[in-house]
This record gives C-alpha cells, structure tokens and sequence, in this order.
C-alpha cells in the first residue's frame, strides 16, 4: 500500500507504518497560542521573558524535529519508553512534534547562545482529564559561564544578588544539597564549580517564582520545594514544586546541562544550567483557568478576559452538565487491549474539545474465549455550550 503524504505547515511529508499523527493534531500546529497577544499562554510568556531580560529569545521554531534531535542528542537511551508510538507523535520513522523544547538545546547553544530562552508547542500522547492536553507549551531556559575562576567569580556574583532579593521576601525555601550520591556532579565537572552553577540556577529560579507566585497579599509565606530528579541530558537534576491553591504543584524539571550537550554544540570551556517549564500548568493556577481546553477556545467570552501584562482572574461564564457516555467493545482476536492513548486519540479526533475526560471504567477478559473487552466512560461536556443527544439523535 501507498501512504498519502501529509501537508504540514505548507510542506509534504511521507507517511510510513509508524504514522500516527491525527488530523486533530495537525491541526493545532499553525495555532501558535504563546505568539498570540493578549493570550494568557502569552502573557505568561512574556512575564518570564521580562524577568530574564538579558536573556535572548526564541519563540518561532517549527516543531517537526527528527527523533535524534529530539532524544539521541539529548542523550536519551534506544530503549526510553518515551520514543514509543504510544507516547509521541510521529509523521514517519524519521520526523516527529517534538516532546520536549529540550529538543533544541545542541541548536540554540551551537550558535553560541549563553543565556536564551526559548517558548514552544510541544505534543505527547496522553490520557484525557483537565489538566492534559495532547498539545501544551513549555519555555526552556539555560545559561552558561566560563568555566574558569573569572567565570566561578561571575556566579558567585549573581548569587549574592538573588540572595538578596530573596532574604527580603516572604518565601520559604525547602533546599536539598546541589550534589549527592544519587543525584552526582558529572565526573568531566569541578565540583565546586558544579556546586555554584546549581546554586544559581536555584536561585535564579527561586526569584522567577517569586515574582510569578508571591504577588500580592499573603497571608503566610510562599512555600516551594526542590525534589532530586532525573533527565538523560542534565547531572545533577532537580524539580520544584510550589505550594498554591492547597497543594503541591509540579512546574519545572531543570539540572546542570550534560557536559556531552555541549560537546555537541561545538562548546568548549563553558558549564551551565538549563530548565523546562510547562506554561499552561502555572497560567491555570494564575488566571484561575480550570480546564486546559480553555487555552484552545475562540470564544469571545473567553479571550476578551486576558490583556497583554497583567494576570487577571479568569470569571467562568459557564459550566454545562457532565453527559456521560459508556462505550465497550471486544478488543481484536489474539492481541493485546487497546492501549489508553490510542483510545483517547480516536476520542479526540471524533469528539473534538466536547471531551473533558475518558475513564476506563471495566476490563473483562472472557474465561472461555480468552476474548478482552475494555468499557470506557467518556464525559461530554463543553466549555462554551449545552451538550447533549436527544433520544432519536442516539
Ligand atoms: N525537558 C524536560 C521535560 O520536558 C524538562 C527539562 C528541561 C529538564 C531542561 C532539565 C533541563 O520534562
């Protein structure tokens, strides 16, 4: 069998046995939400570009990469569950969306960026609830010195500065050590230079969120904790999680940058760190926005609510019933279930942003047949109108 070839931002692609891009997805691509003014994705945006204003920025690159940019670059291992056709998008064996603004750190560092940021669409295939979204958006910071005592004395600087600010402040901080065995320095690293350049990407962070979280009255301090991590492309690694709304909300992963990223780049002499955020995590929290479905919205009510610089509260205008649909079948003779996001791509692509979530609610496996069959509940409920099927449109 022939493949039809596939349009994508004005350009044919070959499709082959690993395609699994759908049009729902395509048709995300030329949306750009975080270039678009007065979008909350791109005001949060443009609130983290000012913070960093010496920073350059990139906000414009296509999100077709090959997997080698996206992960071997990275130094991700062949066997990362995250290259699998269940997890990410591909348009064939050799190009994909990218999961992860990652992807184009050996790019941006081989042109000799020291201190950029870069905002994008990034797509991984995922279940369906109010916080997931096939499509969402990150910002990838990083930074590098020299690794010389000039460069250490320039960290050391930049340290004391953010230090200041945030003694002034009501955070409360949960630090772990910027080292550790389970978390170790790269063995091509000073140690002591690895230990302030985590130290600033740190505090460099620990101000960000200030400046995005700790605004106006408070009562009790902001809290956030840093968690060990683990990323193939950064060593040591951390998360931070923020205490807001009542719970602990993870936004970023981040870490000193592989020394083999920039051997990549054709980088000699530099150490540095790099973070990812997911952006539209943090505008829920700060527009108060309750369904990630919102940010794809066109609706009037919606949009009209957010101007350029300023984080407004967002005022639902409505909240239909939940119409609850149960769908089962009998999964093919001889293989395995239906995996989750396989379903759930198939609901978003008949069903649209009508879906708030999808549960698989029943499995059943029939003990003479060995047949399965899996029942999935799947919840109808839209953010602009009044869903739901009479009985002769059932
Ligand atoms: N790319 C990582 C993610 O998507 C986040 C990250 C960025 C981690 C940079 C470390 C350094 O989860």
């Amino acid at each position: 069998v022939r493949l039809k070839p596939l349009v994508i931002l004005d350009e044919q692609h070959a499709t082959d046995k690993v395609t699994n891009v759908t049009p729902a997805i395509l048709s995300k691509i030329p949306m750009r939400l975080h270039n678009q003014t007065d979008h909350p994705l791109s005001i949060l945006k443009t609130i983290i570009q000012s913070h960093y204003d010496d920073f350059s920025h990139f906000s414009s690159l296509s999100p077709l990469v090959t997997p080698f940019k996206n992960f071997d670059e990275l130094s991700f291992p062949k066997d990362h569950p995250g290259r699998s056709v269940t997890d990410s998008y591909y348009i064939n064996k050799d190009l994909m969306l990218r999961t992860h603004t990652s992807a184009h750190e050996v790019q941006v560092f081989g042109e000799k960026q020291d201190k950029w940021l870069l905002t994008a669409d990034v797509y991984r295939r995922d279940e369906i609830d109010r916080s997931h979204y096939p499509v969402f958006h990150q910002m990838e910071g990083a930074r590098l010195f020299d690794a010389t005592a000039a460069g250490m004395k320039e960290v050391e600087e930049d340290n004391a500065r953010l230090e200041g600010i945030l003694k002034q402040s009501n955070i409360v901080i949960e630090d772990i050590p910027h080292i550790s065995e389970a978390n170790p320095v790269q063995p091509t690293h000073n140690p002591a230079h690895a230990e302030l350049v985590a130290k600033n990407l740190k505090l460099s962070l620990n101000s960000l969120i200030l400046r995005l979280f700790g605004s106006g009255e408070r009562s009790s301090p902001l809290r956030v904790r840093w968690i060990e991590a683990y990323f193939p492309f950064t060593s040591p690694s951390f998360e931070v999680e923020v205490f807001y709304g009542g719970r602990w909300l993870e936004i970023l992963g981040s870490g000193v940058v592989l020394q083999s990223t920039l051997d990549k780049a054709n980088v000699q002499g530099k150490i540095g760190w790099a973070f990812g955020l997911g952006l539209e995590r943090i505008a829920m929290v700060l527009f108060s926005i309750p369904d990630i479905r919102l940010f794809w919205s066109q609706d009037e009510r919606f949009l009209s609510q957010f101007k350029s610089g300023e984080i407004t509260t967002f005022k639902p205008y409505s909240k239909f019933p939940a119409c609850f649909k149960d769908l089962s079948f009998w999964n093919p003779e001889g293989s395995a279930p239906l995996h989750d996001n396989d379903f759930c791509d198939v609901v978003r692509d008949v069903a649209g942003d009508l879906v708030e979530d999808v549960k698989l609610i029943d499995s059943f496996v029939h003990p003479k047949t060995n047949r399965s069959s899996s029942c999935y509940r799947i919840n109808y409920r839209s953010m602009d109108r009044q869903v739901g099927f009479t009985r002769e449109q059932e």
